[in-house]
């Protein structure tokens, strides 16, 4: 299976998939998308050898010319990771049920437009939740709303802080993302 991940920042959950399929024979990260020319996952790429696409979110809204990269590089199946952008009907459509998410809250809690990265913290901290997760389900063309696939969940105690917060999502992200792409591409 050939694997693009899409990515708006850090790609820190793009590298540990990466790595995860590294010694694969079966499943290879081919492409590394993101939206912002100066996202860190774009270094991640070139320190893991994997090939990168910038685009704007004009070109990915209003042409084809993303679908195509993907098609040129055969593309079976698509990561989300932290990536901000809502995926446009034409690529749903292009890849039914072929491409999944991952949220850093327990949807439907916490999700939605605008809802992303330390904003999810910081209201699950205000809400004084004593329990987060993430949440890794397929794509359609609303934010967040997908079949859900995966959750897990970790307990907070009340002086956690949207810092510490994070770290414990972070930690489920890392722990599960890779296994459960695996299982989803091969079931
Ligand atoms: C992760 O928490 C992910 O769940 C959310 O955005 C964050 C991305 O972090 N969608 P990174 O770019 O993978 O480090």
């Amino acid at each position: 299976t050939r694997i693009a991940i899409f990515a708006s920042g850090n790609g820190s959950n793009a590298q540990k998939i990466a790595e995860y399929f590294k010694d694969s024979s079966t499943v290879e990260i081919v492409l590394i998308l993101s939206n912002k020319k100066d996202a860190y996952v774009l270094e991640r790429a070139d320190q893991l050898g994997i090939p990168s696409y910038v685009f704007t979110r004009s070109q990915f809204n209003n042409t084809h010319e993303v679908l195509d990269e993907l098609k040129k590089n055969d593309v079976d199946f698509i990561v989300l990771a932290g990536f901000l952008l809502l995926i446009p009907e034409y690529l749903v459509d292009s890849y039914p049920e072929k491409i999944i998410n991952i949220h850093p809250a327990l949807l439907p809690s916490y999700g939605g437009k605008g809802m992303y990265g330390e904003k999810v913290h910081q209201a699950v901290c205000e809400a004084k939740e004593k329990e987060t997760g993430i949440t890794i389900h397929y794509v359609n063309n609303k934010y967040d709303d997908g079949e859900i696939i995966f959750q897990a969940r970790v307990a907070l105690n009340n002086n956690d802080t949207p810092e510490q917060v994070a770290q414990k999502v972070h930690r489920l992200e890392y722990e599960h993302y890779p296994k459960v792409i695996e299982s989803v591409i091969n079931n």
